[in-house]
């Protein structure tokens, strides 16, 4: 059963106390779950968050199952997540993906053998003016072509 640690359930409790609605806390608070999870959220988190939140576990489940940042099975160290929509599939996203999943011998969404990497495809990631970009873990690498990608993901220890 998952449980926040202390330190967690303090940050937790401060985004409860800084907002009015606390269904406000929803989208921090499993990012602060997420993290703690090896990066993923599952029914034990959810279960977990509802309690310490006092929120009904569908209430965070909705929030939870609406956003694509949320991952609800395990990733790589490194998430690499390709924007595919529009102006980065104008400039070869959707190419780039795929090479680099062919590179790393992974199916969209699958963890690499070696734990390291997991590829997936999102949503705007609101940074359309340097497509193609993709962003791992916390950071956004952009005007990429799928060579520079892979050579960035080669990088990483
Ligand atoms: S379309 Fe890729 S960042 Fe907006």
């Amino acid at each position: 059963m998952f449980k926040l640690s202390e330190q967690g359930l303090a940050e937790v409790k401060k985004e409860l106390a800084r907002y009015e609605a606390k269904e406000s806390a929803i989208i921090p608070s499993l990012y602060i779950a997420q993290k703690e999870n090896s990066g993923f959220v599952n029914p034990s988190v959810i279960h977990h968050l509802s309690q310490v939140m006092d929120i009904p576990e569908a209430r965070i489940n909705e929030v939870f199952k609406f956003y694509t940042m949320f991952n609800q099975k395990p990733v790589g160290k490194y998430h690499v997540q390709v924007c595919t929509n529009i102006s980065c599939a104008l400039e070869g996203s959707r190419e780039m993906a795929g090479y680099i999943c062919h590179e790393l011998g992974v199916k969209y969404d699958e963890v690499t053998a070696d734990g390291r990497f997991t590829v997936s495809k999102v949503e705007c990631l609101g940074s359309c003016g340097t497509a193609p970009m993709m962003q791992v873990n916390d950071y956004y690498h952009e005007k990429l072509t799928p060579e520079s990608a892979m050579n960035l993901l080669r990088g990483m220890k």
